[in-house]
């Protein structure tokens, strides 16, 4: 039985509602925003990123980013501002204050065995005046242009960190230095300490060739393991990176320093 026309005048206004709302909710995924941040405010004035690149910083900081590769492009000034502002210097004093909190309680046996072991970059040393001039995080790692600044072995000390450094040695902690740094980087590494005004470091330990390719985790982790088995005990571990610090054996603590620029697995 053929249709009549009502019916098929009610078939084509059902259809055309049915694309309409098909249309719409499209429309609203497709506004849907990749980025989460929009939902903190309706704008996108300077503050709200401001907000959004702070929460963005604690998630770092907390290792619920996990691996993340380069500064989001709107965080760039605020992390500018972070690393040249009071911020970071206040952030390192309380992890510093923390560290000698816990390290001044302890009872050494003084047999020299008694052992807190520091990374560099970024703990001991700061190279932000390399990060000024490359984006602060926000380009991808270029190793030649790096290793180029480290060559140069004038990298700063992190005030807080070299506070704490010579108050460790004060309490009589023994310095194990363990750093990312390649064996070939030695003499600048320690040159550039030296500059920085570090002394007094049981030992220096650098990636050789059987590291290579090894993640943090891994090297720093065997590193410690080593240093174990030689009778060392690790009171305290100070890293800007969670692989400076997780991996078993861990330190008695581990201490976490800032670093928003960049991450290392
Ligand atoms: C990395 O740095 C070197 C030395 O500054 C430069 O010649 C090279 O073009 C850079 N590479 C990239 C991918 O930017
Ligand atoms: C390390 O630096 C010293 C000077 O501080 C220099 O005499 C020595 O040749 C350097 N060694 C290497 C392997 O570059």
């Amino acid at each position: 039985m053929p249709s009549t026309p009502l019916p098929k005048l009610l078939s084509f206004l059902l259809l055309l509602s049915l694309i309409a709302s098909w249309a719409s909710a499209k429309s609203i995924l497709r506004s849907l925003p990749d980025d989460p941040s929009i939902f903190l405010s309706t704008g996108r004035s300077s503050s709200s990123d401001d907000q959004y690149c702070d929460s963005w910083r604690l998630s770092v900081e907390t290792n619920n980013a996990g691996r993340w590769s380069t500064v989001p492009e709107k965080c760039i000034a605020f992390v500018q501002a972070y690393m040249e502002g009071e911020k970071y210097r206040s952030d390192s004093d309380v992890v510093a204050h923390d560290s000698i909190n816990f390290a001044k309680d302890l009872t050494l046996a003084g047999d020299g065995m008694d052992i807190w072991v520091f990374d560099v970059d970024e703990t001991l040393l700061s190279n932000a005046p390399y990060y000024a001039a490359n984006g602060w995080g926000s380009n991808v790692f270029n190793e030649t242009s790096f290793n180029d600044w480290v060559a140069q072995a004038k990298a700063p000390a992190l005030p807080a960190s070299i506070k704490m450094y010579n108050e460790l040695l004060g309490l009589g902690f023994h310095m194990v230095l363990l750093t990312g740094r390649m064996e070939l980087q030695r003499n600048v590494t320690e040159q550039n300490l030296l500059f920085a005004g570090y002394n007094s470091w049981s030992r220096l330990i650098l990636r050789d060739a059987s590291d290579i390719g090894k993640t943090a985790v891994v090297y720093k982790s065997e590193k410690r393991a080593e240093l174990e088995a030689e009778g060392y005990r690790i009171h305290g571990s100070s890293g800007d990176q969670w692989s400076d610090l997780l991996g078993l054996p861990m330190a008695a603590r581990s201490f976490k320093l800032p670093n928003p620029m960049y991450y290392i697995s």
